[in-house]
Parts: C-alpha cells; sequence; structure tokens
C-alpha cells in the first residue's frame, strides 16, 4: 500500500481562468506552493500579468498571465495556443471566472441571462474541448469547476447565478464519464461565503453576522481554504475521486440553526 503524500503530484502546470483574484488566485497559489506551473487567464491583462509575476516571485514556478474573455470562444482557444507555448505542460484547469448577479426576477434581461450562463457554465465545456489534446497527453490530468452553494439553495437575489451553478453539477458529472475515457478526471467545487473581492461588498453592506448565524463552524471563510481543496483534487491524493462536488462552507447548506 503506497500512501506517501502526493499533493504536489503530477507537476503539470494548471490553467485558472479569474485566475488574478479571490478564490482562482488562492487556488493558483495553492498549486504553486507544491512546485506547479499555472497560467492566470483573467479579463484584465494587467492584472493578469502582475499576479502571474508575484506568484513566480513567491514561489519560483513558472507563471503565465493572460488577459481572456471566457465568454469569447475564439479567445479561448487562442489562449490555449499561446499557454502551451508558455508553460512546460498542461494538465488540468479550474473554472473560477465569475461574476456577481443581482437582476432577480425582476431585473432578468435575455442578455443578463445569456452572460450567466456564458461566464459561469459554458466554458467548462469549451475549455476540456479546447485543452483534450494536453490532458489527455499526461498522466493523472484533472478538471475543477466552480459552482456554488446557490446550486442547491434557491434565493431569489440570483436565479440565473443559481441555475448556471445548478448546471455546473450537472455538466461534470456528464463530461466525467467522457473524460473517464481518457483518463481525466473532473469534479466540481461549492463554496459557500467566502472573503473575496466578490462577497465583500455583500459582508460591508449586511455584516458577517447575517451569514454567519447559520454557518456551523460560525465564521466566513478564507480563499486560502478553498485553495487549498482544489490543489487536492487536482493532486494524485485524489486519484479515484471524479463526478462530484465538493462542498466547503463551513457547515451551511446543511445547517437548521435559527
Ligand atoms: N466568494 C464566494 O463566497 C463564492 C461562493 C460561491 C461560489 N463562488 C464562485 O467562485 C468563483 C470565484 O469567485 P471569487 O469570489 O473569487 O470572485 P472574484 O470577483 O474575486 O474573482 C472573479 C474573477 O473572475 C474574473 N472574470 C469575470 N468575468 C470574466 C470573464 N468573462 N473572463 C475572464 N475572467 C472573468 C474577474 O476579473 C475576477 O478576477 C466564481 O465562479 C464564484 O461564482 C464564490
Amino acid at each position: 500500500m503506497d500512501l506517501a503524500p502526493r499533493l504536489g503530484r503530477p507537476q503539470t502546470g494548471i490553467v485558472l481562468t479569474g485566475g488574478a483574484s479571490g478564490l482562482g488566485r488562492a487556488s493558483a497559489e495553492a498549486l504553486a506552493a507544491v512546485g506547479r506551473p499555472v497560467a492566470i487567464w483573467d479579463l484584465d491583462a494587467d492584472r493578469s500579468r502582475k499576479v502571474a509575476d508575484e506568484i513566480a516571485g513567491r514561489y519560483g514556478v513558472i507563471a503565465f498571465g493572460h488577459a481572456v474573455d471566457v465568454r469569447d470562444p475564439g479567445a479561448i482557444a487562442s489562449a490555449a495556443e499561446e499557454t502551451r507555448r508558455a508553460l512546460p505542460s498542461i494538465g488540468g484547469f479550474v473554472h473560477a471566472a465569475g461574476i456577481v448577479d443581482t437582476a432577480s426576477l425582476d431585473g432578468l434581461t435575455p442578455e443578463g441571462f445569456n452572460a450567466g450562463i456564458e461566464i459561469h457554465l459554458r466554458p467548462i465545456a469549451l475549455l476540456a474541448q479546447a485543452l483534450l489534446p494536453d490532458l489527455r497527453a499526461h498522466a493523472g490530468s484533472a478538471i475543477v469547476a466552480f459552482a456554488s452553494i446557490n446550486a442547491t439553495l434557491g434565493n431569489a437575489m440570483n436565479p440565473i447565478y443559481s441555475a448556471a451553478k445548478g448546471g455546473v453539477l450537472s455538466l461534470v458529472r456528464s463530461l466525467a464519464d467522457r473524460l473517464a475515457q481518457d483518463g481525466i478526471r473532473i469534479n466540481a467545487i461549492s463554496p459557500g461565503q467566502i472573503r473575496t473581492p466578490m462577497m465583500q461588498p455583500a459582508l460591508d453592506h449586511l455584516g458577517d453576522a447575517a451569514f454567519t448565524r447559520r454557518i456551523l463552524l460560525g465564521r466566513i471563510g478564507e480563499p486560502a481554504e478553498i485553495g487549498r481543496v482544489v490543489r487536492f483534487l487536482l493532486s494524485e491524493e485524489a486519484s479515484y475521486v471524479t463526478a462530484s462536488e465538493f462542498v466547503v462552507d463551513g457547515g451551511n447548506i446543511s445547517s437548521q440553526r435559527m
């Protein structure tokens, strides 16, 4: 029985959408901390490069920053080409790009609906397609897609966001069946409330207690607590884990606490 730690294996590179902020960045740092090269794909070119440079400097890994709008299939294809030139290998990706949506039913528009799907859901399939030759070429390749506890909990404020995140769970299960044929694993992570630039305005407006009163661990999560789980899912430690949802919410959707 081989029980040696495998958190840093394989040593293939990982693409992270939304990698310049919050949970994407925390995931990139966790991977870099065990020596894995990372490609930071984000909307803002300067921020992508700056974060990549900081990660390269802090952890001594190859880190490549690139501007990508994940709504644009052509941009995904050309970013894949650029990344192949910049990283020694690509053995996985993390789809963490996301936006806040508070339009509710009253403010819902066809454009807003499409944006929710085009940012949160569609890129998972397009990335898997574009990077399939790379993932197939390396043993132990794996994917993590960001869902949310909103995939399960109903919320009047953000039906499009919630539907897109629910779609992430079922897309992951279907892709897991196809990708397993090539030895590739894929899992979803569903964070609860985590202190990131996306979440901070709600925490400022409502206060932590509005959320923590029903969270069993009694606090808001920190980005590194998500990054470490993403790193685990992309490592050989998780070699028998696929098609799963990892809820990382401090005990939120399981809570009936009043
Ligand atoms: N923070 C939380 O509490 C929480 C909870 C559940 C789920 N999530 C999910 O986790 C993921 C990361 O969220 P976060 O809190 O780190 O947010 P964040 O706002 O800190 O980071 C999101 C990043 O995505 C990028 N992005 C947005 N649209 C993009 C596009 N079209 N193309 C490329 N990049 C784009 C942004 O520029 C930003 O850098 C999101 O999918 C979010 O829905 C977050």
